[in-house]
């Protein structure tokens, strides 16, 4: 399927070649900056669901080149590196997968599904090599999650596994090997959290002795930053993550009223330890709400943020353009 897309679109480069040689100004104004993305958990790069996503934007911006991320080729693996991982190291794997992919050596924009925002994110504060433009998250974990889904009342197996899992998510182990451990962030065991996880911590610069300014430094190099929230979110909890909204720490254990920090009242905004609030200040962060639970996306909701952030032409391209201009009033 890569191959293939990727013949069409040397094709593609091909007959646009030509195209430019007969009239360089014209042509190359309409050729789309490509897109990457980034699925969910539980999904693969390649699944129906993905595909049709992937046309139907094809539709919208014909002739972008669009690429799926994937950390196995085999559909199966890829869904299963979703669930079983370390992050930081398949971060690793996808920017070299990304670098070696000449349609995007001059940068792109791109979608991150679910968990795959945070880790677009997450590329872009520790790689961004070819460069991010525009980023749309939906339904992302930015502050992490401070739960499981709940289980049904008289479900204990679904019970005794949560329960477990909520003692057991800050072991070593887990935090090298369950994809959604390194990004569980539980405002009543903060200390444990700051202590154990290796990734939202470092991508969320929360501790104190090691800030990264480079990781501030590359966010704001963002055009626009778009996040999207599901007014009905149950499966991520709480669903403000998705605009770096999270639980505050509990008072006192007896009686603990669950209130959300949002975005613009948390330290790593208001300290700006990772650009956020530069972004946000010079208008450039999106809040965006879908409805519907999570991951429902609606064309009502996807449509209009894609056709706005998605496809616009190539920065390179557009000062070739002007200096097109520049040659001609010359
Ligand atoms: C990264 O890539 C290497 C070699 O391509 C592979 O052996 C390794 O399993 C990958 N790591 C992850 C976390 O996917
Ligand atoms: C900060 O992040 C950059 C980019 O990922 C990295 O090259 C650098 O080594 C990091 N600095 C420290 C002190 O970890």
């Amino acid at each position: 399927m890569v191959s293939f897309d990727s013949l069409c679109y040397s094709l593609l480069l091909l007959s646009g070649l030509v195209e430019v040689l007969a009239n360089p100004l014209q042509s190359r104004k309409h050729e789309p900056r490509p897109l990457v993305i980034w699925h969910g958990m539980g999904d693969s790069y390649g699944s129906p669901g993905m595909l049709e996503f992937i046309n139907e934007i094809k539709e919208m911006h014909p002739g972008i080149f669009v690429h799926s991320i994937y950390l196995d080729e085999d559909l199966k693996e890829d869904q299963r590196a979703g669930f079983l991982g370390n992050v930081n190291l398949q971060l690793g794997n996808v920017t070299e997968q990304l670098r070696d992919i000449p349609e995007l050596s001059q940068g792109f924009d791109a979608i991150g599904f679910s968990q795959g925002g945070q880790f677009l994110r997450a590329y872009v504060e520790r790689y961004n090599s070819p460069p991010i433009n525009n980023l749309i998250t939906f339904g992302s974990q930015h502050m992490g999650v401070s739960d499981f889904p709940l289980c049904r009342r008289w479900d204990l197996v679904c019970q005794f596994a949560r329960r477990a899992a909520r003692g057991n998510v800050y072991t070593e182990w887990a935090q090298e090997n369950l994809v959604q451990a390194q990004y569980y962030r539980d405002p009543t065991q903060l200390p444990q959290y700051l202590s154990s996880n290796h990734f939202l911590t470092d991508i969320n610069n929360e501790l104190d002795e090691s800030v990264n300014q480079t990781y501030a430094e590359n966010l704001i190099s963002l055009n626009k930053l778009i996040l999207v929230l599901f007014s009905e979110d149950k499966t991520v909890v709480p669903k403000e993550t998705s605009w770096f909204g999270s639980y505050a720490p509990p008072e006192d254990d007896d009686d603990y009223e669950k209130t959300i920090i949002p975005m613009r009242l948390q330290t790593l905004y208001t300290e700006d330890r990772i650009g956020l609030k530069t972004l946000d200040e010079r208008g450039d962060v999106v809040l965006e709400t879908c409805e519907g639970e999570h991951m429902q996306l609606s064309t009502g909701c996807w449509r209009p943020l894609v056709n706005t952030y998605v496809g616009g032409p190539i920065k390179s391209q557009m000062m070739l353009v002007q200096d097109q201009v520049v040659l001609n009033g010359f």
